[in-house]
């Protein structure tokens, strides 16, 4: 599929779940990068996890503006609210649209499923029906890992049948994917599909394996390896990420008639991933290291005691491997950021944040 250039400078950019952690990375990097134009955020700040650290980045978004020559606005509201979506878009007529906003966390999908159903699917929708009613250039939207499965062939590829979700997180996923690659079809809106791997970072998210692990490593609680130690994640740094969601946002997939007069679906979908899967073990004894030399534990700590194996959580996956040769075609891109690298970057951030 061909693909339409877009130059993001004098554009609006709408970015719907910032500050979440990789929302408030991208709009940060908007704003470092891009010449003129606007960037709209929007987020609910809600309590999935605490909200201290959105406004957190929330700070870290409104600094990064003030030396911006891009105008940025926060719009505090609910995607699953059909007129709020709709007022957004009709107020600020975004070119662009970056969909990150979701009810995140394949855990979390077992304790309250309708978060998911309300945010991803109805939310989904919203944001869909308003680039049909607001023509947006491209729309830009999360997927996930997760939509392959437990038993999929590695490395990932999206040319993979992936119809058998093991989480309702993972399902309403994949229904995006789905509900994107209808509107693109029906109503000529161009739409690409972002599968992301386990991004981790500086100011991530606390329901993450890292964050937590690096919270119970100093509170002296215990850090629990799933699969009895068994499982691996293409663990992708944040910044490769946001470096690839850019790079996306200016590619939209072409809009074409077919034979029969109607849009071909100007619609693509990528894994973007470091494509480099680590035993969380290995993981989290890279993340102790750096922990210990950034001082935030004590020379000689033992990991193995910190340490409990457990067996595989529901809506696990052992393992996650991005074949990301198909976006490194499109993009000429390909994450850098080695584990180490990366976690170095996520401990001092958290040293800073804990102020020690
Ligand atoms: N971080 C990862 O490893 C990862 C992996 C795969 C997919 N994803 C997807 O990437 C996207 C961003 O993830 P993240 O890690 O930044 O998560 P995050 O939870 O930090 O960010 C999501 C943001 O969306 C907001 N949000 C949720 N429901 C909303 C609603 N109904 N209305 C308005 N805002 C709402 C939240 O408040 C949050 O700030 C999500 O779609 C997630 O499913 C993330």
């Amino acid at each position: 599929m061909g693909k339409t250039k877009l130059d993001l400078d004098g554009r609006t950019v709408l970015v719907t779940g910032s500050p979440g952690f990789i929302g408030a990375n991208l709009v940060m990097k908007l704003l470092r990068t891009m010449g003129s134009g606007t960037v709209v955020s929007m987020d609910d700040m809600n309590g999935y996890y605490d909200p201290k650290l959105k406004e957190y980045r929330l700070g870290l978004i409104e600094r990064a503006a003030e030396g911006s020559p891009v105008r940025h606005v926060f719009v505090k509201a609910d995607i699953a609210d059909a007129e709020k979506v709709s007022a957004v878009f009709a107020r600020y007529r975004p070119s662009i649209v970056v969909h990150l906003a979701a009810q995140a966390g394949v855990r979390y999908s077992i304790e309250n499923p309708a978060a998911y159903i309300a945010s991803n699917i109805g939310g989904t929708f919203n944001v869909l029906e308003a680039c049909r009613r607001y023509p947006a250039e491209h729309l830009v939207f999360a997927s996930s890992s997760s939509v392959y499965g437990a038993d999929a062939k590695i490395p990932f590829s999206t040319d993979d049948k992936c119809d058998s979700p093991v989480s309702l997180y993972a399902a309403t996923k994949k229904s995006c994917e789905l509900m994107a690659h209808s509107y693109s079809k029906l109503y000529d809106v161009p739409a690409t599909g972002l599968r992301f791997f386990t991004v981790y970072g500086p100011a991530g998210r606390p329901d993450m394996f890292y964050f937590s692990a690096a919270e119970k490593l100093i509170s002296g609680g215990k850090i629990r390896i799933f699969n009895h130690g068994r499982c691996m994640r293409d663990f992708t740094f944040v910044g490769d990420t946001v470096e690839g969601i850019m790079r996306i946002m200016r590619l939209a997939p072409e809009k074409n008639k077919g034979a029969d007069g109607l849009p071909v679906p100007p619609f693509a979908v990528y894994n973007i991933g470091a494509g480099r899967p680590t035993d969380l073990m290995e993981f989290a004894r890279t993340l102790h290291g750096e922990m210990i030399s950034a001082g935030l534990l004590p020379e000689g700590d033992s990991l193995e005691e910190h340490i409990e194996l457990v067996g595989m959580q529901p809506g696990d996956v052992p393992v996650t491997y991005a074949d990301c040769a198909e976006f490194e075609r499109v993009t000429g891109f390909r994450p850098q950021t080695s584990v180490r690298d990366g976690l170095r970057a996520f401990v001092g951030w958290y040293k800073e944040y804990l102020g020690k």
